[in-house]
């Protein structure tokens, strides 16, 4: 082991599963800082024995930050929503969470910071999501200058929220709404978000930076829904949904306790999500295709599974 604690927060979610095993490969003590850790035991088998701690935090109570930071040489911020509910506003945990878990890594003599927000992130955006990605960029920067940021676009991996939902939805309604076909998006490997973060641990170059993560080639919306359709051999209509009435549509289901889409999403989805300056290759990754990983994980939506239908 290299010895150094990296604590890791919402280090239980899509990327932190993924991320957690990276680092306790790479010898890395890990305590993982989520708000249930009941709910996180999972995580602890994905290392050697002692050396995963999960640690109970809420981003939205200092005194839980000020203990999980404790004795930390790295900090790593991995919390955020897809949408508000509740307490967990964008502003509470994308702005004030970010900022005070900056604030206390700074206090506490941490090293390194790293950040996760988005492609997208901007004062300026229409969707209240990005405008706070932009926020909590800014309260990260002030508090912890030499913090790394990191705004990936859409990520793929076996649990993403994103190819599963599709071929999910597809299964169950036996269509496809499009909307906003036209967008652009530069889907990015789990793994490679993952590596990314390894290496910016292991250097220096990286401090204060910000990198926007991509996979090698860029798609519009309507392709990567029709990608969905082929490899899970589906066979479903793509329909198109005029822009009013997906908002329209999304006004309701935005009620929804774990809404399928909101109002916010589809303002995102309007505006192009690809990377530009700094990304993947500056951080020592070559980028996995899609095809390679994809077709592997949706395999369970085809109708006739890992097998070859019977003629
Ligand atoms: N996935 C993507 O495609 C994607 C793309 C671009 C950017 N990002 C960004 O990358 C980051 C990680 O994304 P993800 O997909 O891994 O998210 P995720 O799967 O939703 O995981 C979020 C994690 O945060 C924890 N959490 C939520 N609220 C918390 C709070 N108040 N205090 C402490 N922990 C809290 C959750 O655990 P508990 O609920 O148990 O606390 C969970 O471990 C986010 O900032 C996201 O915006 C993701």
């Amino acid at each position: 082991m290299n010895g150094k604690l990296v604590t890791i927060f919402g280090g239980s979610g899509f990327i932190g599963k993924t991320l957690v095993q990276h680092l306790a490969k790479a010898g890395y003590r890990v305590r993982v800082a989520v708000r249930h850790p009941n709910n996180a035991l999972f995580v602890k088998p994905l290392g050697d024995l002692g050396q995963i701690h999960i640690a109970q935090a809420n981003t939205r109570n200092k005194a839980s930050v000020v203990a999980a930071v404790r004795g930390s040489d790295i900090v790593i911020n991995l919390v955020g929503v897809l949408y508000e509910s509740g307490k967990q506003s964008f502003q509470k945990v994308h702005v004030d969470g970010a900022g005070l878990i900056a604030e206390v890594s700074t206090q506490m003599g941490v090293d390194k910071l790293v950040h996760l927000s988005s492609i997208g992130a901007d004062d300026e955006a229409a969707s209240k999501y990005s405008r706070s990605k932009a926020a909590g960029e800014a309260l990260v920067k002030e508090n912890f200058p030499g913090a790394t940021i990191i705004r990936p676009s859409i990520i793929f991996g076996p649990d993403d929220n994103f190819f599963n939902k599709f071929a999910a939805f597809a299964k169950m309604f036996r269509m496809l709404p499009v909307i906003c076909g036209d967008t652009k998006f530069q889907p990015v490997y789990v793994g490679d978000v993952a590596t990314a973060i390894e290496n910016i641990l292991s250097s220096d170059k990286a401090a204060g930076k910000t990198y926007e993560l991509g996979g090698p080639k860029v798609y519009s919306f309507r392709e990567l829904l029709e990608m969905v359709n082929k490899v899970t051999e589906q066979d479903v209509l793509l329909i198109p949904v005029p822009i009013q009435i997906a908002y329209f549509k999304a006004f309701f289901l935005g009620m929804l306790p774990n809404p399928m889409v909101t109002m916010d999403q589809i303002r995102s989805m309007e505006v192009d999500n690809v990377a530009s300056g700094a990304g993947l290759e500056d951080l020592g990754v070559n980028p996995t295709p899609v095809e390679a990983i994809v077709p592997n994980y949706l395999v369970h939506f085809k109708p006739s599974g890992q097998f070859k239908a019977a003629h």
